[in-house]
């Protein structure tokens, strides 16, 4: 009783105005199961993320969301629609389009040096010359970020030219 006398007095003290106790936390559902593959989202595509064990239609799925979201925001790099713009069309005579039919498009480990290398010097395209300089990007993105990005512009505002992997960009810088 030592003890338990203060306690009560401390209790039966306490002002009215006292905030409501919290209610016990209710008990923890247990945790759904994670699907086994789940699904990329425009949100979660990372460029850690690993695509080996992925299904074709999964990994080109996911190299588009990807490649969107590093052709529009950068992640990490200088986001190409700065200059190449939303739609592809570049703006005549300062940054060449990327829709339509491209030499660049042919071949992955070339169209991938483009990106990691940059580019600059006179070039033609659709009769228009450049001479501006694209910067190399080879160092601010990864492979499957470079992957991405060129398997995006392939493939979209009516591009058609296939997807590129990560070993197509590995093996254009040298490895
Ligand atoms: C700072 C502006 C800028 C950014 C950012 C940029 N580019 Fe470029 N890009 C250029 C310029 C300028 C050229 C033409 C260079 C020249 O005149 O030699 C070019 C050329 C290209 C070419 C070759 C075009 C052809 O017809 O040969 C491709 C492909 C390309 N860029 C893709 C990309 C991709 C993909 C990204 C994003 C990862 C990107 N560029 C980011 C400015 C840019």
């Amino acid at each position: 009783m030592r003890f338990l006398t203060p306690l009560l007095i401390a209790c039966t003290g306490a002002p009215s105005s006292a905030p409501e106790p919290t209610p016990d936390p209710k008990p923890e559902a247990p945790a759904p199961a994670p699907p086994p593959a789940p699904a990329p989202t425009a949100d979660d595509v990372s460029k850690d993320t690993d695509i080996s064990g992925m299904s074709e239609e999964e990994r080109q799925a996911f190299l588009m969301k990807l490649g969107e979201k590093v052709y529009t925001t950068g992640d990490g790099g200088i986001a190409c629609v700065t200059c190449h713009m939303a739609n592809g069309q570049g703006m005549k005579g300062a940054f060449p389009p990327l829709v339509g039919q491209k030499d660049f498009m042919g071949d992955c480990k070339n169209h991938a040096g483009l990106i990691i290398n940059g580019l600059n010097g006179e070039i033609e395209v659709d009769g228009v010359k450049y001479n501006g300089v694209m910067v190399p990007q080879g160092d601010a993105l990864n492979d499957l970020q470079i992957a991405a990005a060129i398997s995006f512009v392939r493939n979209s505002w009516g591009n058609d030219y296939g997807y590129c992997s990560p070993e197509d960009v590995k093996a254009a810088r040298g490895g």
